[in-house]
This record gives C-alpha cells, structure tokens and sequence, in this order.
C-alpha cells in the first residue's frame, strides 16, 4: 500500500476518469480537495494506480470522511476496494482517533455530499463493508444562460481588492461561520462576488455594507456554493442576481449548466432559476465501535 502525495496528482485523474466517467475532476479539484487544507488527510493508492482512497479527518470534531475511493474497471471485484478501506479505517480510527467515519461530505472540502445514488456498485461495497446508510443530499442544476437584475441600490462585485475582502468575509463570518474556509478559497480562485450597498450604510458611515456572496468552483469546477443573502435584504431579487453572476462566469467558462452543490433551500433555487434536481447523494456511515465489534 503506498500513500500518495501531490506529485501523484495527475495520476490520480487517470484513475478517477477510467473509475468516475463523466464526474471530470480536474487536476485543481483533487489538489485542493485533498492536499492543500491543515487538516490531516491520507491517498492510499495501490501499487499502479489502480486504485486509491483518501480519507480527511477534520478539525477536532473526531469524524473522519472518506473523500473518494475508485478502483479501475479492469481491476473491480479482486478485493482492491475493501484493501484500500481496510487501510483507511485503520488510519482514521488507529492513528486520528476518529470516533467514526463517514462516506462524502466533509466540509468544507468535498467532492461529493455522499454516494451517488446511481453508484450502484459504491452502494453495494459500502453495505458490504458494514457502513449504514445515513440520509440524503441534493445537488441542483440549471442553466447557465440564467441572468436577474441586480436590486436598485446594490451592487455585486469581485472579491479582488483587499478592503472587499476583510469586509466581505467578516459579513460571512458573522452570519455564516462554517462558510467562512469555503469563501475564503473562492477568493484566492477569483470565484466569489460579494454584494455591496452603493450608499454609506456601514456601522460607522465609512464604507458600504457587505449584504450578500455567492461563491462557485471552490471544490468542484462549475459547483455553485456557498452563498446567502443577509436577512434584512431579503425577497428584493438579490439572491437571484447572484445566480445569474455564477451563471455568467461558469457561461464564460464555456459551461453550459451551473450545478448547485449540497443544497438547502430547494425552493430559492427552483423558484429563481428554474434549477431541478439533478443528483441525489446517500450518505453512509460507521463508527469506532461498530468496525470494533464486528
Ligand atoms: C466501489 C468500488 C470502489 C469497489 O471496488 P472493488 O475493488 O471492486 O471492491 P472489492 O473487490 O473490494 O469488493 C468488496 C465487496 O463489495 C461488494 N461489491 C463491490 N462491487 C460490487 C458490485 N458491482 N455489485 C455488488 N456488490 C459489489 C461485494 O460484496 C464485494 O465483495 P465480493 O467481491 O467478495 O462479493 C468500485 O466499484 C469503484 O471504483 N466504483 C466507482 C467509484 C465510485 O463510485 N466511488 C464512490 C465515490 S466515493
């Protein structure tokens, strides 16, 4: 078993790419997902690259996520999978002191918000393996053609210039704070605008306020999130106008839908944008004790 740093990059993307047809995750999604946070995080890979899985154990909270495993077509039901689990429960629970561990999620950087539930051989192995099944996510997509008017008195801009950014993400800080590391990155990807008043409402009348942000390509190319809308400039069309400006960067992009990730509230985005759902996720647990005792 070896454990792969970023040098394995590229790699890896042949791996997911023969493993993960049609997901596309790209050389930037991996490395940031997987090697550019504090906390800790492992890439078991079989010798070749036929397979590998990555675990991330985050902050303090002792739950630790299994972030990918993929296995080569050519090289599927040889036991490669439950090796590769085998390494990564014994890492997470043996060495992180993970009290348990979960399948997807993990934010604020993921790649998935469980297991696609079209994955039938992932649902499978994971039942197989012993984890339980633990709820569902959604991923919303629409088109990437939608625009909406910016609300009078408001304006969006790019988190570029220094002073927009302390502001914008105390504004997230304040209302968001599990948001903030998500922001924080889609500023260094030039991918987060952040909505400013035009008149001086600041607490001390020197600058405008920050009332929203909208992010999009911080763990997936084309993903849309975080975002949200401060509550006293609700239901005005702002959230909207965000859409549409994720919308026409990941159009500039030469992307033909915006894919919300883990979403919240169904009905902002189906009512704006006129997003469905286009991936539903299961999420899949076990804990310490549960591999302990079985
Ligand atoms: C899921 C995956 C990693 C399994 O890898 P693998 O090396 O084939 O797994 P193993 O050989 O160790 O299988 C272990 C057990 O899982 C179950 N299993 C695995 N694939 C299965 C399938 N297609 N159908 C039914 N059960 C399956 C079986 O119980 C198997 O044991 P058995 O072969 O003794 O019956 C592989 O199919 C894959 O890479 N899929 C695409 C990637 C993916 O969807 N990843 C999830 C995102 S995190």
């Amino acid at each position: 078993m070896e454990r792969w740093d970023r040098s394995h990059a590229a790699e890896l993307v042949s791996l997911t790419d023969l493993a993960l047809p049609g997901e596309n995750l790209t050389e930037d999604d991996l490395v940031a997902c997987l090697w550019e946070d504090d906390d800790p995080t492992v890439v078991f890979a079989l010798p070749g690259g036929v397979a590998a899985a990555v675990a991330r154990q985050v902050g303090d909270r002792r739950v630790g996520f299994v972030q990918l495993v993929a296995v080569a077509p050519s090289a599927r039901r040889q036991g490669h999978g439950r090796r590769l689990m085998a390494a990564v429960e014994e890492w997470a629970f043996g060495e992180q002191l993970a009290l348990s561990l979960q399948v997807g999620g993990g934010a604020p950087f993921y790649l998935w918000p469980g297991v696609d539930v079209h994955a039938t051989a992932a649902l499978c192995f994971f039942e197989a393996l012993g984890y339980a099944p633990s709820g569902s996510e959604l991923n919303m997509s629409f088109p990437s053609r939608h625009r909406a008017p910016v609300p009078p008195g408001l304006v969006l801009r790019r988190a570029l210039e220094e002073d927009d950014v302390v502001a914008g993400l105390a504004f997230v800080g304040r209302l968001w704070p599990r948001w903030v590391a998500e922001t924080r990155r889609a500023v260094e990807h030039g991918t987060c605008q952040f909505a400013f008043t035009t008149t001086d409402e600041g607490p001390g009348g020197e600058r405008p306020s920050v009332v929203g942000f909208g992010c999009h390509s911080v763990n997936r190319l084309g993903w849309l999130g975080p975002m949200g809308t401060d509550p006293e400039h609700r239901h005005a069309g702002l959230g909207n106008a965000l859409l549409g400006a994720i919308a026409t960067d990941l159009m500039a992009a030469g992307l033909e839908s915006v894919e919300v990730s883990w979403v919240g509230p169904l009905g902002f985005y189906a009512n704006a944008a006129g997003a469905t759902v286009s991936r539903a996720f299961r999420g899949y647990g076990l804990s310490r004790r549960a591999r302990g005792s079985a």
